[in-house]
């Protein structure tokens, strides 16, 4: 590729997702700490000796340009830092237990699989092989501006059909776009995971989504989190 039109890539990279990010991350908790964790992912991806490397390194390709620098940069001394806070090891932990989640479903023929407060999760990329091979569909479910985001960064991974997105705020009392997605698709067996969301969220509204979801799903045999 000549240098213009790369220069002129990166920029618009930078520029359009940066600000993008910047203008949702600082009004909605949920999705900053969506982005912390997914920088963390990756540090663990880089930095960390096999026995405790995530196994997220594609996670990288959703982070904005100078975020993925500044963490591929960081020294021995700056990565001994991040290792001080608990929640760094739990975080690596946490994706290997949601990553067998996932897989055993896979391997238990579920046809559908419905990650809300999906986030920067790239599960339904990293096992995309799989999942084609198997038919089986992902929904992404997020906030209306955080699913916006997310669809956009997905783009760059090329074809993704196997994954939809629907906008839902689990603060809100119903999900109609949610309802309509589960009441025209009634595949038998659907797993349903939710990592790291309920902090962020109104408990009364969220029993309630527990509860349509329950509704709509046990019937199906569906294996729901
Ligand atoms: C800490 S992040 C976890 C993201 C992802 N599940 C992961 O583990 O990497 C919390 C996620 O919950 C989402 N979230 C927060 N409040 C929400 C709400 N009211 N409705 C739907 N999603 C929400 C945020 O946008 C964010 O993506």
């Amino acid at each position: 590729m000549a240098v213009e039109p790369l220069f002129a890539q990166t920029a618009r990279q930078l520029g359009v997702f940066h600000s993008l990010i910047k203008k949702i991350a600082r009004p909605n908790p949920g999705f900053s700490n969506s982005l912390s964790v997914a920088e963390s992912r990756y540090i663990q991806s880089l930095h960390e000796p096999d026995e405790l490397q995530n196994p997220d390194r594609l996670v990288g390709q959703f982070l904005p340009l100078l975020r993925r620098w500044y963490c591929i940069g960081l020294t021995p001394s700056q990565v001994a830092l991040l290792r001080t806070t608990p929640f760094y090891y739990y975080l690596d932990a946490r994706t290997r237990y949601y990553d067998k989640v996932f897989l055993d479903a896979l391997a238990n023929e579920a046809h559908v699989i419905i990650n809300v407060g999906c986030g920067i999760d790239t599960r339904a990329y990293r096992f995309a092989p799989v999942l084609r091979q198997k038919g089986v569909q992902v929904l992404e479910c997020d906030q209306p501006q955080a699913i916006q985001v997310k669809q956009g960064m997905a783009k760059r991974l090329g074809a993704c059909g196997h994954v939809t997105y629907v906008a839902l705020d689990l603060n809100d009392a119903t999900w109609p776009d949610f309802e309509l997605w589960l009441v025209t698709h009634t595949t038998a067996k659907v797993l349903v995971m939710m990592e790291g969301v309920s902090p962020y969220v109104n408990h009364e509204t969220y029993r309630g989504f527990l509860h349509l979801s329950r509704a709509e799903l046990v019937e199906r045999q569906s294996c729901c989190l």
